[in-house]
């Protein structure tokens, strides 16, 4: 493809994709089709001589259309959004189109220093203090496993990097039974053993309580067992409930714990004086993680992770063979030692495009309509026959359980434990199952860019047809099939 024919179709492409996003509600959220049905589709060979675009673009209406799970439909309530928008869809552009690889401040010193500058711009906007630093991270898991591999390396007087963790005592990490799946996943990677992650037990609102927090921290050092780090939450994956920092930050103070905050989605949030409560002592934390690309109309992925010491990050990362060597090093900013990988992409330039183009206050607005788009949810929930509300609001999320009079308990669940699965094939919504208190209730969450009020209502009310239908077919003496 020449330059002349990639401007030609580069167009038509922009094109293709401003049609998809004023088009995407005629779809139904989730891909109807069955496992193995693209694939099916798709040749078994690479071609062995080039094809023609318009071929290939029929392709991608005709097989890839029907598999994509839309998750910019302004219906989209399920997990936590994945938030697109255009202006990042532009930077992302000029991201692909410059293709540089950031991996050391020579690679391109517009992609070290716009990350440096633009995530100062969110450290501040967040409310986290001064001296914290920031980087990019692929995810928030990954940056839950550098944290964690920090804390590692402090806790072993700066060893286990070279000598691994067989000759020192076992370390342990604590973070609530509401904490997301990927601590478990980094704890193990991290080489210090899902066995010694300690799940705290939460509290009436599904947060950490700080007392069993400490009660465990004493009993392992009883046992001689050395504690690693804390991984505190702010908005758990579940239901959005909130880690009290400030307890949490003491007792890591007390007992010289590295302490990390994952706040995957809720920390968009912080960019609302109104909830900046939310992370109320935050000034103690070691570490905190959240994603633009869940809630702040930046496209996946961008996880903005910042540190309280970032001389630690690098000595725990920091590798240097003479090939990466340069006039500069050491004097500049080599994000290859801040995380895992070397290679990167400059993904500022998306975030710099975002928040440039929408301004605080703009995107300050978004956040702001979701959040009260949820309220506004929880009411026509509330005032629903049949439905309870079980959590939420919290931020924009909420969670909810049909309970129909007259219907035995376990029916009812029966009933809830389906609901997810057939609202999500009826297509007009899509939602989440969950498990609060080991009872199955439906997660809905508002996030998606486009989101109005319109949207949530129509969610809502194809949400109260499905679940009474399922109520009917119960009653009828049908078994309804799980998930
Ligand atoms: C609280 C929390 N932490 C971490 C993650 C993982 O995020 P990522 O996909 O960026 O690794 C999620 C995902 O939803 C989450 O809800």
């Amino acid at each position: 493809m020449d330059l002349e024919e990639f401007r030609r179709r580069a167009h038509e492409i922009v094109d293709f994709v401003a049609d998809y996003l004023e088009n995407v509600e005629r779809f139904p959220v989730r891909s109807p089709v069955r496992p193995g049905e693209i694939a099916a589709r798709l040749p078994d060979r690479a071609p062995e001589e080039p094809e023609a675009f318009e071929r290939l673009m029929a392709d991608v209406e005709q097989i890839v259309l029907p598999g994509l799970t839309h998750w910019q439909h302004p219906r989209f309530l399920a997990f936590f959004p994945a938030n697109s928008s255009p202006p990042s869809v532009l930077g992302e552009i000029l991201t692909a189109g410059f293709a540089v690889n950031a991996l050391i401040w020579q690679g391109s010193p517009a992609a070290t220093e716009m990350e440096t500058v633009v995530l100062d711009w969110l450290r501040r906007e967040i409310g986290l203090p001064e001296g914290f630093r920031g980087v990019i991270q692929t995810t928030a898991s990954e940056a839950t496993l550098a944290a964690l591999l920090v804390a590692r390396e402090k806790a072993t007087g700066w060893r286990s990097n070279e000598e691994g963790l067989a000759g020192g005592p076992p370390l342990a990490v604590y973070a609530s039974e509401e904490a997301h799946s990927s601590v478990e996943k980094d704890v193990g990677i991290a080489g210090i053993g899902r066995g010694n992650l300690r799940r705290i037990p939460t509290d009436d609102a599904l947060a950490m309580q700080p007392e069993a927090l400490e009660a465990a921290i004493r009993e392992d050092l009883e046992r001689g067992i050395r504690p690693c780090a804390i991984v505190a939450t702010l908005g758990t994956t579940g239901v959005g409930a909130c880690d009290p920092l400030r307890p949490i930050g003491e007792i890591a103070r007390r007992h010289d714990v590295f302490l990390h905050v994952d706040a995957a989605w809720a920390g968009s949030a912080l960019i609302l004086p109104e909830w900046r409560h939310l992370a109320d002592g935050v000034e103690l934390v070691d570490s905190f993680v959240f994603n633009p690309h869940k809630w702040l109309m930046t496209n996946f992925d961008c996880s903005a992770h910042f540190v309280r010491d970032a001389d630690a990050l690098i000595r725990t990362f920091s590798i240097l063979p003479p090939y990466l060597r340069s006039a500069e090093t050491g004097r500049v900013i080599d994000y290859r030692d801040w995380g895992i990988p070397l290679g990167r992409r400059f993904r500022a330039l998306k975030l710099w495009f975002v928040l440039r183009l929408y301004g605080l206050e703009g995107l300050r607005a978004i956040l702001r309509r979701h959040i009260e788009l949820a309220r506004e949810l929880a009411g026509w929930i509330d005032r629903e026959p049949g439905f309870v509300r079980v959590t939420g609001p919290h931020l924009a999320l909420v969670t909810v359980r049909f309970e129909p009079e007259g219907l035995d308990p376990e029916r009812t669940e029966a009933l809830n434990r389906a609901l997810p699965e057939a609202v999500n094939r009826d297509g007009r919504t899509m939602v989440t199952p969950h498990i609060v208190r080991g009872r199955a209730v439906t997660r809905l969450c508002v996030g998606q860019t486009s989101t109005e009020r319109r949207h949530v209502e129509e969610a809502w009310r194809a949400v109260v047809e499905v679940a009474r239908d399922l109520e009917a077919r119960l009653r009828a003496g049908e078994e309804l099939p799980v998930g």
